[in-house]
């Protein structure tokens, strides 16, 4: 079917109380493993592709292999700008068929996040596209985004509620916790924060740098209203780990195929798993 947006499946989300996962793409491979994966699941999927992944392999790449995966199967996949920082690339990746965006003005102050993410509604409501923002600081590294632990802030309940009534956003993602990339140690996650965002606001909530992040925190986190949880790291490491086994046990093995295979294979099962922990296998 054709591409959905990522408000239809929240929606959703939110009636079925489950997430949605979301899941970077960088390449074929893993766009077909996310794809399949929801498949198998008959699950709804969001493919999300940072600013990283789209200049290592182009927008126009990107969002042809998604449509088509899309196209090709039963089950709803949405289109997501992950991070997206700039007006110019946002406003590229809708014209070039992305069903939602985000608008990542996190690093700027609450006005100016405010002014950037209405900036977005206007032009992304007029074509039906939908809009996450994000409010307070997630730590750690995604792609080409890093905040330093000493940076990083927890979002505020009230500021969140003055955002959302600022912006009539979408969905927001919130800080409370979490980081992207590896954990030094086992995440803790504020849910007495969660708790209060969520009694105040009454958006979907996005919870960013889920790999590492306990199963059971993550299933509480969805208990307590979040709705689209996001995961790259995990899909890294699974392909990179298949990528080094096969090399290790055929060391002259020399046809991509073989080796991209299995690493789509591995990835695919890490996908099913979080899809089966998220809730959402079978609400497709
Ligand atoms: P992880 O890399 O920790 O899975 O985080 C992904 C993410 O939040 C993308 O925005």
């Amino acid at each position: 079917m054709p591409l959905v947006t990522v408000k239809e499946l929240l929606k959703a989300a939110e009636d079925g109380n489950y997430a949605v996962g979301a899941f970077n793409c960088n390449n074929m491979e893993i766009i077909q493993a996310i794809v399949q994966a929801a498949e198998e699941e008959n699950s709804p999927v969001i493919v999300q592709a940072s600013q990283g992944a789209i200049k290592y392999a182009g927008l126009e790449y990107i969002t042809a292999l998604t449509k088509l995966a899309a196209e090709q199967t039963k089950v709803p996949v949405a289109l997501h700008l992950d991070h997206g920082t700039s007006f110019e690339q946002v406003v590229k990746c809708i014209r070039h068929g992305f069903t939602s965006v985000m608008i990542d003005g996190s690093a700027y102050p609450l006005s100016e996040n405010i002014g950037l993410t209405n900036k977005v509604i206007e032009v992304a409501r007029a074509i039906g596209v939908s809009v996450e923002a994000e409010l307070g600081k997630i730590g750690g590294t995604e792609d080409d985004i890093t905040v330093d632990e000493k940076e990083a802030a927890f979002t505020d309940p009230q500021e969140a509620r003055e955002f959302v009534d600022a912006t009539g956003v979408d969905a927001l993602a919130v800080a409370i916790g979490t980081a992207h990339g590896i954990y030094k140690g086992e995440p803790r996650l504020d849910f007495e924060r969660l708790k209060k965002i969520t009694s105040l606001i009454d958006i979907p909530i996005v919870l960013h740098g889920s790999s590492g992040v306990p199963d059971e925190a993550i299933k509480q986190a969805i208990s307590l209203g979040v709705r689209k949880v996001n995961i790259d790291t995990n899909l890294r490491e699974a392909f990179v780990k298949k990528t080094r086994q096969v090399l290790e046990e055929k060391p002259r093995e020399i046809d991509p195929r073989k080796i991209l295979g299995p690493a789509r294979d591995a990835m695919k099962e890490v996908i099913r798993e979080k899809i089966r922990l998220f809730g959402s296998s079978g609400k497709a």
